[in-house]
């Protein structure tokens, strides 16, 4: 048995495999398979502050290893995510990361605000969402606002900060260096990467909302360049994930610099991914001489 806890920007993880936001739900439908416990911790579905209805369907295609998805931020607003579901997600000894997001710096600071004092362990920032009061752009797509948001949801915070980095950006090291200067204590990357399908049957998009978010075994390289990128620009820790559907990709996402990672589409097409991860990592550390899991984060020799 090798040691597989891992600290993120203070947080302590028994083992660094966590279902990604909006992926596992806020984990009630799959305690039904497993105790939660196993996990490392579970990033919920992206929280705002008043209940969204998402997307209109069609809102998820298949894609070679992979699937778009256009579900958008559905979820019951920060009341019932407070009163509802971060009362039962407490009893279950993991870590809770509260995934937030909003179309104001000012709704996503104010939403911050109300889960200081809550079971919450750590808050992970959505800022793939756009910025309504900037023409629509997401606010992860620039500099100037991806620091702005990041300076005041910390402000408004007293829990561990990690902003959640978009890939649809040219320079993803720009983007990480601006967030971590306004005060992020970590960042967790790749959100899902932009994407389209067509029928060529009726010539329509296969998404009611035309484009989606990429994700899957197809985003995993893009994911792994990112967090290496990422890992070599600046010094607070990552979280990574993007395409990770077995031990040995969550070993290469950890090599390439990720102090933990997230499993996200791999849990659709099985449930029990996340604690098959675990499992071989553990094996793997064993039959490999890893003492602490945290040995191998950023391991990668480069050419
Ligand atoms: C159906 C679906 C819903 C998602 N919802 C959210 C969300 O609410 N907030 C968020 O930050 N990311 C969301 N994501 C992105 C994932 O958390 C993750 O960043 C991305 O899917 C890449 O990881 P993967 O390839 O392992 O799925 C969603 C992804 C999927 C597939």
């Amino acid at each position: 048995m090798s040691d597989l806890k891992v600290t993120v920007a203070g947080v302590q993880f028994k083992n660094p495999v966590i279902p990604a936001s909006g992926t596992f739900g806020y984990g009630r439908e799959y305690e039904q398979f497993y105790p939660l416990s196993k996990l490392g911790g579970i990033s919920v579905k992206g929280t705002t502050l008043e209940r969204r209805e998402g997307n209109p369907a069609p809102r998820v295609a298949e894609t070679p290893s992979g699937m778009l998805n256009s579900v958008g931020l559905q979820n019951g607003g920060a009341d019932k995510f407070i009163n509802y579901e971060l009362p039962n997600l407490a009893t279950k000894n993991t870590r809770i990361i509260a995934n937030i997001a909003g179309a104001t710096i000012e709704d996503c600071a104010k939403l911050a605000g109300m889960l200081n004092g809550t079971a919450v362990d750590m808050i992970e920032l959505n800022i793939s969402c756009p910025n309504v009061k900037h023409g629509g752009a997401a606010f992860g797509t620039c500099c100037d606002t991806a620091a702005q948001i990041t300076a005041e949801v910390k402000k408004a915070t007293d829990k561990p900060l990690m902003v959640k980095l978009s890939p649809n950006v040219t320079d993803i090291a720009e983007i990480a260096k601006a967030v971590e200067a306004a005060g992020a204590d970590a960042l967790s990357l790749i959100n899902t990467v932009l994407g389209m399908r067509i029928d060529i049957r009726n010539r329509r998009p296969i998404l009611k909302n035309n484009v989606g978010g990429l994700s899957g075994p197809a985003v995993f390289p893009i994911a792994v360049r990112m967090v290496w990128q990422v890992y070599n620009s600046v010094k607070i820790p990552i979280i990574g994930m993007g395409g990770i559907a077995t031990p040995e990709d969550a070993i290469e996402m950890m090599m390439a610099g990720a102090a933990a990672v997230q499993v996200g589409a791999a849990i659709f097409a099985d449930p029990f991914a996340p604690l098959k991860i675990i499992d071989g990592m553990d094996k793997w550390c064993d039959e490999n001489g890893v003492k602490s899991i945290s040995e191998i984060v950023g391991a990668v020799k480069p050419w």
